[in-house]
């Protein structure tokens, strides 16, 4: 049986290319998507998120989500990384279809509900609408099957700080209320993310093989591949959200480290990810009072590509 899947989105390039895998993929099921603000508004990302499932012909709803931070002031998008579009600036028409009534944290909770203990959350943006959900039915914290986040780093050096990423940092109230929920967190940070890069060639690969949305995917990606070239000397970009994805697929291609995760709200490690590791205490106990989340340290690079560009290129 598929997983059943929502993907919480801020699309973004690297949005698209993990919804793309996801309803590509033969384990999962995706009932539906939720848009939040991040890379773009959270009303361009429903715009984004409308367009990616009407390249495909799906009809699956798309629920929009919050539009700024729980407290700290919004700050502005991203254009240089997924330009102002949010799609690498190509402008794509408008969508015909519409998001539904529901907001994406009625969606969550009415989905969750309606399908205890089998519905996975998969969040690639800002945790706000997860952090909405908890707080308008705290019981899907028990009901919900696993929540995936891309998101956070721990080792490995931020993206927008020193010490934060960009979902965490974004909205890092929201963030810690999901850490510290009474469910597992399965975060799919910077410590793995930044261990997968997709070359220009995978990517042309995909845009041959998949008459659908392998040249829209090829076409946004120049602009999220330059970014990476520019900034980091990559060759290629970083495999974000897709990994998140990954992990929903085949949790086997990463390693973990166990422990309860807080998030730095305030200050300059504002949007911090800290995992207490076991076996250790501290006269401030911040991390025994909130369940263990799983961190991925660890990432097979090679399987994960290889379990993308096999997904996304029609058998
Ligand atoms: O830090 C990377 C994350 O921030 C990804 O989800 C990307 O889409 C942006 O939202
Ligand atoms: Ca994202």
């Amino acid at each position: 049986m598929p997983e059943k899947l929502i993907i919480d989105t801020d699309p973004g390039i690297d949005d698209a290319m993990a919804i793309f895998f996801a309803m590509a993929s033969p384990e999962l099921e995706i009932l539906g998507l939720t848009t939040t603000f991040g890379n773009v508004s959270v009303d361009q990302a429903t715009i984004n998120a409308l367009n990616l499932l009407e390249m495909v012909g799906s009809s699956i709803p798309v629920a929009r989500g919050i539009s700024v931070p729980m407290f700290q002031t919004p700050l502005p998008f991203p254009d240089f990384v997924h330009g102002s579009d949010g799609f690498g600036n190509v402008n794509l028409p408008a969508p015909k279809g519409k998001a539904i009534d529901l907001s994406a944290a009625e969606f969550i909770v009415k989905t969750v509900l309606e399908n205890p203990n089998e519905v996975t959350l998969v969040a690639v943006g800002p945790l706000g609408n997860l952090a909405s959900a908890l707080e308008l039915e705290p019981r899907i914290a028990e009901l919900t099957k696993k929540v995936i986040i891309m998101g956070g780093t721990i080792l490995e050096t931020g993206n927008v700080s020193p010490v934060a990423e960009a979902n965490i940092y974004n909205d890092p109230h929201a963030a810690d209320i999901v850490f510290s929920a009474n469910w597992r967190v399965h975060m799919v940070g910077l410590d793995v993310t930044h261990k997968v890069t997709m070359n220009d060639e995978l990517q042309a690969r995909v845009r041959d093989s998949n008459p659908d949305f392998g040249q829209f995917l090829y076409d946004a990606g120049r602009f999220y591949a330059d970014f990476y070239k520019a900034s980091r000397g990559a060759d290629g970009c970083f495999v974000h959200d897709a990994s998140a994805v990954a992990y929903a697929i085949n949790p086997d291609l990463f390693k973990v480290i166990d422990g309860p995760v807080r998030v730095a709200t305030e200050g300059f490690a504002k949007g911090q990810t800290i995992l207490k590791r076991a076996g250790y205490t501290y006269p401030e106990n911040h991390w025994d009072v909130v369940t263990d989340s799983s961190v991925c340290m660890e990432v097979d690079e090679a399987a994960l590509l290889s379990l993308y560009e096999s997904t996304l290129t029609p058998q």
